[in-house]
C-alpha cells in the first residue's frame, strides 16, 4: 500500500459495454411470493425474479467479443475439432501441463481423476473441502480430510494466505495412515469455502518437498488459480513486479495435475477440463471420459465452448482484468466493513462471505442463520445470494448427524465484468438495512432434504 500524500486518483474496468441485457424489477410482494415458492432456498428462485444476481460466479461473467467472434470459429467435427486444438495449445502455454482431457464442466473433471486416482480407503488430505470435489472423493470410496490452517476457519483472523497448508496436520496424516494410502494431496487455490482465500507460494513450495519426499502427486484444483495469483503478486515478498501470467504458471509449475472448472476464471458459461503430466493417467482418463463426457477431444463440449475457454483463459491471466475483477469484489467489501457488518477478512477474490454466526447470533447452527439471512437479503431488495455454512456442509457420512463448519456463512458472488459500481452500491445499501434488523429474524426449519449435495435443493419454512 503506497501512502504518499497523492490526489485520490480512481481506476476503472479495463472494457466498455457493448450490449446490454435487461433486467427484472420486483416489487416487496413479489419477492414474498416467489420466496415461499422457491421454498426459502435462493437456488430455487426463478433469475426472472432476481434484480442483482450474486448467487455465484460460475458460467456468469460477461464474454468478450473475441470471445463470442470465437463461438463462430466453432468446428463442430466429432473428433479432431480444431478448437480442441487451440484449447490443448492455450492450457500447455498458460499453465504448462502437459495433457488435457476437456470435460462439460469442473466436476466432470473431479468424476473422472477421484475414478482413476483414489481407491476404496484412502484418504485425500485438502486445503478445505469443496462440495462437489468431497462428493466425488467420497463416491469413489476416499474420505477426505481438511488439513487448512486453523486460522481459515476464523472469519476474522486477518492472515494473509488462509488457503495455506498446515504441514503439521499433513504430515501427522502421513505418518497415521502411511502414503500409500494418500493418492494426492488436493490443493485449491482462492479457497472457495474458506471465502477466496489464496494459498501462498512459499506454502506451496514446502507441501511441494514434503510430498515429493513420500512420492505424493499434488491435485490443484485451479478454479480461480488467476485470482489467487493476484493476491500474491499483492502480498508475498518477491512478487510485486511479477505478472500474473507467470505467477499463474508458477503455481501449475508446483502441482501434478489439475481440475479445473472454466466457469469461474476462464470466462465462459460453460466449459472444464482435466489436466495431468502423466502420461499414463492421461491414457485412463482419456479412455474414461469417453464413457461419461465425450469423445477425448470434445468432452461434453461443443467445438465453439472449447474455442471460447481458450479465448477467455488468455483474457484471465491479464494484470488489468485481474486487478479490476477483485477490485471490484474489494470495493463492495470495504463498504461494507466501513459500515461494521461482520465478514470474513481478509476480503477474497470472488465475493464477499457474509458471518452470518456474528450477523444472527440469536440463531442455533440448526435454525440455518445464513439460509435464513440470504433469504432475508432476497426479501429486502432482490439479490440472490447463497448459503455456505450447515446446509451445504451437509451430513457426516458415519453418524448421518449434519456437519457442523465453522464457518455459517452467506456469500456475494460478483460474476465478473458482468455489474458496475452502482451495482455494488445497491446491494451494500441492502446488506447495510437488513443489518439494522437483524434481531427479527427468527431462522428456518429445514423441510424436505434432497440426499446429493442438499443446498441446492432443499425446501425451508420460518420458524
Ligand atoms: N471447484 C471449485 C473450487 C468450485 O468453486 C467449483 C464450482 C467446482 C470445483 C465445480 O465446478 O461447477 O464447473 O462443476 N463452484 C460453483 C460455485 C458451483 O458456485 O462456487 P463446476
Amino acid at each position: 500500500m503506497e501512502r504518499k500524500k497523492m490526489r485520490k486518483r480512481s481506476w476503472a474496468e479495463p472494457y466498455k459495454i457493448k450490449m446490454v441485457e435487461l433486467v427484472h424489477m420486483t416489487t416487496r410482494e413479489e419477492r414474498q411470493k416467489a420466496l415461499e415458492k422457491a421454498g426459502y432456498n435462493t437456488f430455487l428462485l426463478r433469475s426472472r425474479d432476481v434484480y442483482i444476481d450474486l448467487l455465484t460466479d460460475s458460467g456468469t461473467s460477461a464474454m468478450s467479443d473475441r470471445q463470442w467472434a470465437g463461438l463462430m470459429m466453432g468446428d463442430e467435427a466429432y473428433a479432431g475439432s480444431e478448437n480442441f486444438y487451440h484449447l490443448e495449445d492455450t492450457i500447455r502455454k498458460i499453465y504448462g501441463y502437459k495433457y488435457i482431457v476437456p470435460t462439460h464442466q469442473g466436476r466432470g473433471a473431479e468424476h473422472i481423476l477421484s475414478k482413476i486416482l483414489i481407491k476404496p480407503g484412502d484418504i485425500i488430505p485438502g486445503n478445505m473441502y469443496f462440495t462437489t470435489t468431497r462428493l466425488h472423493q467420497e463416491l469413489a470410496g476416499g474420505t477426505f480430510v481438511d488439513i487448512i490452517i486453523d486460522e481459515a476457519h476464523d472469519a476474522q483472523n486477518l492472515h494473509p494466505f488462509k488457503g495455506n497448508v498446515d504441514l503439521n496436520k499433513l504430515q501427522a496424516l502421513i505418518d497415521k495412515y502411511g502414503a500409500k494410502k494418500i493418492p494426492y494431496v488436493a490443493i485449491a487455490t482462492a479457497v472457495n469455502m474458506a471465502g477466496g482465500q489464496p494459498i501462498s507460494i512459499e506454502n506451496l513450495r514446502q507441501v511441494r518437498e514434503l510430498t515429493k519426499k513420500y512420492g505424493i502427486m499434488i491435485v490443484h484444483d485451479m478454479t480461480r488459480v488467476a485470482e489467487n495469483a493476484y493476491f500474491i503478486q499483492r502480498r508475498e515478498k518477491g512478487y510485486q513486479n511479477t505478472p500474473i501470467r507467470d505467477i499463474v504458471k508458477e503455481i501449475c509449475s508446483l502441482t501434478d495435475a489439475a481440475t479445473m472448472s472454466g466457469k469461474k476464471d476462464a470466462l465462459v458459461n460453460i466449459g472444464g477440463f482435466l489436466a495431468l503430466n502423466s502420461r499414463k493417467h492421461y491414457t485412463e482418463a482419456s479412455n474414461l471420459v469417453v464413457v461419461y463426457e465425450g469423445l477425448h477431444t470434445y468432452g461434453g463440449l461443443a467445438g465453439r465452448d472449447m474455442e471460447a475457454m481458450a479465448i477467455g483463459i488468455r483474457e484471465s491471466v491479464d494484470d488489468d482484468h485481474i486487478h479490476a475483477r477483485v477490485g471490484q469484489v474489494e470495493y463492495l467489501g470495504q463498504q461494507l466493513i466501513d459500515h461494521g457488518v461482520p465478514l470474513v477478512q481478509p476480503i477474497g477474490g470472488h465475493g464477499i462471505f457474509l458471518d452470518a454466526r456474528r450477523f444472527l447470533p440469536q440463531l442455533p447452527q440448526t435454525a440455518f442463520p445464513a439460509q435464513t439471512l440470504a433469504a432475508e437479503l432476497y426479501l429486502d431488495s432482490g439479490v440472490r445470494s447463497m448459503e455456505r455454512g450447515i446446509v451445504s456442509s451437509g451430513r457426516n457420512k458415519e453418524t448421518g448427524d449434519h456437519n457442523y463448519p465453522k464457518l455459517e456463512l452467506v456469500r456475494l458472488t460478483i460474476p465478473r465484468r458482468v455489474y458496475t459500481q452502482a451495482h455494488m452500491d445497491v446491494v451494500a445499501e441492502s446488506v447495510e438495512d437488513v443489518f439494522a434488523r437483524r434481531k427479527e429474524f427468527k431462522g428456518l426449519d429445514m423441510v424436505y432434504e434432497p440426499k446429493y449435495l442438499r443446498f441446492f435443493q432443499a425446501r425451508f419454512k420460518p420458524l
